[in-house]
C-alpha cells in the first residue's frame, strides 16, 4: 500500500503538529510503502521570506528523522527537489472547475488568518492532488482539516480518468484519528498562527517558561475543578502514563490542587516524552549537510515515480512529440 503525506515547513513544529499527524505518520511507515515530503511549495503561500523558507524545510526534515523517520525505508523528499509536480498540477488546473475549489473551506479560513489572497493560494488543492496523484498514493493520512482536499483530489482523478483514460489512482483519506485537538498555550487550537505554540525541540527552560503560563481559569486553589475543561489536563492526556492521569483527575476533582502543580508535573513529562530524541536532534543541527542529503536521495527516488506517471500524463493529454 502505498501510502503519502505531506507538511508544510511555515514554522518549527509543535507538538500539536507531533500528536495531530506525525507520530502516526511515524507509526505508519512501518507496514507501508511510505512517501513523506516537505511541503515548500506549499509553505510558500504564506509568502515566507527566502532564507526563512529554505532553513524551515531543512528544520522540519531534522525534526521528522530525530523523531524516527526510517530514512532507509521511507522516501523522504522536499517538494520542490521534484519540480515535475508542478507540471501536472497545471495540467489538472486546466480539468478542475473553479466551482469545485470555490467550494474548499482553507481558502478563506487561511485568508482569515491573514494569509493574503494569492492564486496560488486559491490552487493550493490542485497542487496537492498533483503531489498525490504524480506517486500513485493509496492513502493519505491527514488531520480532519485536510479531507476536503483529498475529496477533491479524488474528484480531479475521476474527472481525468474519464477524459483521458486509466491513468490516475484514486486515493483513499486515511483521517487519522487524532488524540482531539490540541490546544495551545492560550487555550485556542495550537496553531503556529496563533503564536500559542510549545514546539517539540524547545529548550528545557524555555518549554517550562511556557507551560507555566498556560492559560487556565480562576478556580481558588481549594475548590473542586473540572479536568475535562482545563488545558493543562488536555496536554497531560498526551503525555502521561493512564495511572498518573487518574491521579491527577481525582486530585482536580477533590479541590486543593493549584494549576502550578500540574503544569510543573506537564512540563518534566513533556521534557521527558522528547528527550529520547533531542540528543539526535542536536547532532542533526550540526549536521545540516546530512539532512540535505538524505533529501536530496529521497528526491532521486521520488522522482523516477513523478517521470513515469507525468509521461503517461502528457503523452494521454496530448502533450509533446
Ligand atoms: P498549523 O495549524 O500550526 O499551521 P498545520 O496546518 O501545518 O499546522 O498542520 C500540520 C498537521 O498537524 C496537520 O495534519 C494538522 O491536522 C496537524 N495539527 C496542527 N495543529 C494541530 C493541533 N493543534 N492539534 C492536532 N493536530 C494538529
Ligand atoms: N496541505 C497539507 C497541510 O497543510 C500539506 C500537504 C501538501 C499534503 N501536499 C499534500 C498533505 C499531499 C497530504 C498529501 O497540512
Amino acid at each position: 500500500m502505498r501510502i503519502l503525506s505531506g507538511i508544510q515547513p511555515s514554522a518549527k513544529l509543535h507538538i500539536g503538529n507531533y500528536f495531530g499527524a506525525m507520530r502516526q505518520h511515524l507509526e505508519l511507515q512501518t507496514e507501508n510503502d511510505s512517501f513523506y515530503f516537505i511541503a515548500d511549495y506549499h509553505a510558500m503561500t504564506s509568502s515566507p521570506q527566502p532564507d526563512e523558507l529554505r532553513a524551515n524545510s531543512l528544520d522540519v526534515a531534522a525534526d521528522y528523522i530525530a523523531l524516527g523517520l526510517d530514512i532507509d525505508k521511507t522516501v523522504f523528499w522536499r517538494q520542490s527537489d521534484v519540480p515535475e509536480v508542478t507540471e501536472l498540477a497545471w495540467i489538472l488546473s486546466c480539468i478542475t472547475p473553479m466551482g469545485l475549489l470555490q467550494r474548499c473551506t482553507s481558502y478563506k479560513d487561511k485568508i482569515a488568518q491573514g494569509l493574503s489572497p494569492s492564486h496560488g493560494l486559491f490552487a493550493y488543492p490542485v497542487l496537492q492532488a498533483a503531489d498525490i496523484l504524480i506517486y500513485n498514493s493509496d492513502l493519505v493520512p491527514v488531520g480532519a482539516d485536510q479531507k476536503q482536499h483529498i475529496e477533491v483530489t479524488r474528484d480531479i482523478a475521476v474527472r481525468f480518468n474519464n477524459r483521458f483514460g486509466e491513468i490516475l489512482t484514486v486515493p483513499k483519506e486515511y483521517i487519522i484519528e487524532s488524540v482531539a485537538v490540541v490546544p495551545g498555550i492560550d487555550g485556542q487550537k495550537m496553531s503556529k498562527s496563533y503564536n500559542n505554540t510549545i514546539e517539540i525541540f524547545e529548550p528545557e527552560k524555555q518549554l517550562t517558561k511556557k507551560v507555566l503560563r498556560i492559560v487556565t481559569d480562576s478556580t481558588p486553589l481549594e475548590e473542586p475543578k473540572d479536568p475535562e475543561k482545563c488545558n493543562v489536563f488536555a496536554l497531560l492526556k498526551l503525555v502521561a502514563a493512564p495511572d498518573e492521569l487518574t491521579e491527577w483527575d481525582q486530585k482536580y476533582r477533590g479541590g486543593g490542587l493549584g494549576y502550578g502543580t500540574v503544569k510543573k508535573r506537564l512540563a518534566e513529562l513533556l521534557i521527558e516524552y522528547f528527550k529520547p530524541y533531542r540528543q539526535k536532534r542536536a547532532e542533526l543541527e550540526n549536521n545540516l549537510d546530512f539532512v540535505e542529503q538524505v533529501l536530496r536521495n529521497g528526491a532521486e527516488r521520488a522522482s523516477a515515480v513523478a517521470r513515469q506517471t507525468l509521461g503517461k500524463v502528457r503523452s494521454a493529454v496530448g502533450l509533446g512529440g
